[in-house]
């Protein structure tokens, strides 16, 4: 397991005419998800716009983490034996035994850096080759020490001084331009994300940011043309993505989740923490209603000698409430700071398992000032019906990524020691995602 010149593994992009079988782990601080597959080829009519296989789930494994934090492995043996757990039951439901997995990453600090870079089009008009060499230009920048390439995508090309060219092949222009949208996290919570995934002896096929996945499960094509941000929030982690033009443009996150609201309400109600997140799923809320005052909730207490004692449901707001607005504040910040804010219409999704406390949308409408909704996962068959809700985006998100690995652009390292067969399916993996993605 390594990470070559700092970039985490890049899949074989799933052929268009096949049917193949992908799986996908979703390490969550507060769950592990794996999921089993069958993608077959569709007609476009029957299948998402840009998916080109409609996903069937074959099997589906769940448990709760451990020894993961914030999104990282604070314990690997942990760590490794809840993914075994997760694995196996997806395995066996499945019946088929998993070798390869994609994974998720929501640790990591995670950053976006655009990149331009222009070329002269060598002919009168653009050729596979100029997009080519200018895709090589754009990937041409260095990476900081200690930190990883998760993604890079390019986002838009410019002919001479037209910008926004979706197409540019056989445009007629002097210079072509693109841009590209290069996410990085630490080198370190992918590394060892990746050494718990092969301890459970599975390859890494590849490392896919969470955000972004859970946009490609959740987010309607308009909602991605327009522009969108999807913002999962996990138990550990907060992480968004912002869609623009139907491309990944920002990614940005951080470490706080449901698991600090649930940390506030056992330290407020002098309650055991298990405790705490049950009262929160059942009566939590952000929300205020007239009965607040008037409806009671019993806790058990943290020691066994001391009697049970009631709380008003108003008490509970007033506890989970500042954490729920902390997060939201603290993403509006973000947002701002992000290609979003020039986006004024654009919509917010929000995932994660954090995203069903009861009034959050709401309140997110207000702090954030657009429009939110609560996203889950689209257009995925077999789903059970425990999978169904937004804690669920990331994992469902994984199994549609290998479908849209293609339109990854990474810079061909030592460009003389590829063979011929490697430039080839290179040449492939550009031409296709001009065909495919727009
Ligand atoms: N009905 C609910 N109301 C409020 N919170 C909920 C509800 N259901 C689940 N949660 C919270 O969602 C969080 C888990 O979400 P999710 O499964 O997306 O996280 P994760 O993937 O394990 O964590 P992370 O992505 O941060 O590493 C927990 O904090 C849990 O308390
Ligand atoms: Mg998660």
């Amino acid at each position: 397991m390594s990470l070559r010149h700092g970039m985490t593994p890049k899949m074989k992009p799933v052929a268009p005419k096949r049917t193949v079988t992908v799986s996908a782990i979703d390490i969550g601080t507060s769950k592990i998800a794996c999921m089993i597959a069958r993608l077959r080829p569709a007609p476009e009519t029957d299948v998402l716009p840009r998916r080109s296989h409609g996903i069937e789930v074959i099997g589906i494994g769940h448990t709760r983490s451990a020894g993961i934090k914030g999104g990282n492995i604070v314990n690997l043996a942990e760590a490794e034996n809840a993914v075994r757990q997760a694995v196996s039951a997806a395995e066996k439901m499945a019946g088929v035994q998993l070798e390869s997995c994609v994974v998720s990453v929501s640790a990591g600090r995670p950053t976006s850096d655009l990149y331009a870079a222009t070329v002269h089009v060598s002919g009168s008009s653009v050729s596979d080759h100029d997009i080519e060499r200018v895709l090589a230009a754009g990937s041409h920048h260095s990476v900081r020490q200690g930190r990883a390439v998760l993604h890079s995508f390019p986002i838009g090309y410019a002919i001479d001084d037209t910008r926004g060219v979706k197409d540019p092949r056989g445009m007629l222009g002097r210079r072509l331009g693109v841009d590209m949208h290069v996410m990085t996290v630490d080198a370190a919570a992918v590394r060892n994300l990746m050494l718990c995934v092969e301890r459970c002896h599975l390859s890494v096929e590849a490392m896919v940011a969470t955000p972004y996945v859970s946009g490609l499960a959740a987010l309607t094509d308009d909602e991605a043309d327009l522009g969108a941000a999807v913002v999962d929030i996990g138990a550990g982690t907060t992480t968004l993505a912002v869609f623009n033009n139907g491309a990944f443009v920002h990614a940005d996150g951080f470490s706080l989740g449901g698991r600090n609201v649930t940390m506030d309400l056992a330290r407020g109600l002098n309650a055991r923490i298990a405790d705490a997140e049950r009262v929160k799923t059942l009566h939590g809320s952000v929300l205020s209603g007239s009965a607040d005052e008037r409806e009671m909730i019993t806790i058990a207490p943290a020691d066994d000698r001391e009697p049970a004692h009631t709380v008003s449901r108003a008490q509970l707001i007033r506890i989970i409430k500042p954490r729920a607005e902390e997060i939201l504040e603290m993403l509006r910040d973000r947002l701002m700071n992000s290609p979003f804010a020039a986006e004024p219409r654009g919509r917010i999704v929000l995932t994660g398992g954090g995203a069903q406390l009861n009034g959050l949308a709401e309140l997110a409408a207000t702090v954030l000032g657009r429009q939110v909704r609560v996203g889950r996962p689209l257009g995925l068959s077999g789903l059970p019906e425990a999978a169904k809700g937004p804690a669920f985006a990331v994992a469902a998100g994984l199994l549609v990524y290998p479908q849209l690995a293609h339109v990854e652009h990474f810079e061909a390292r030592r460009p003389s020691m590829l063979g011929n067969a490697a430039n080839n399916n290179y040449f492939m993996r550009v031409g296709r995602w001009l065909r495919e993605s727009f």
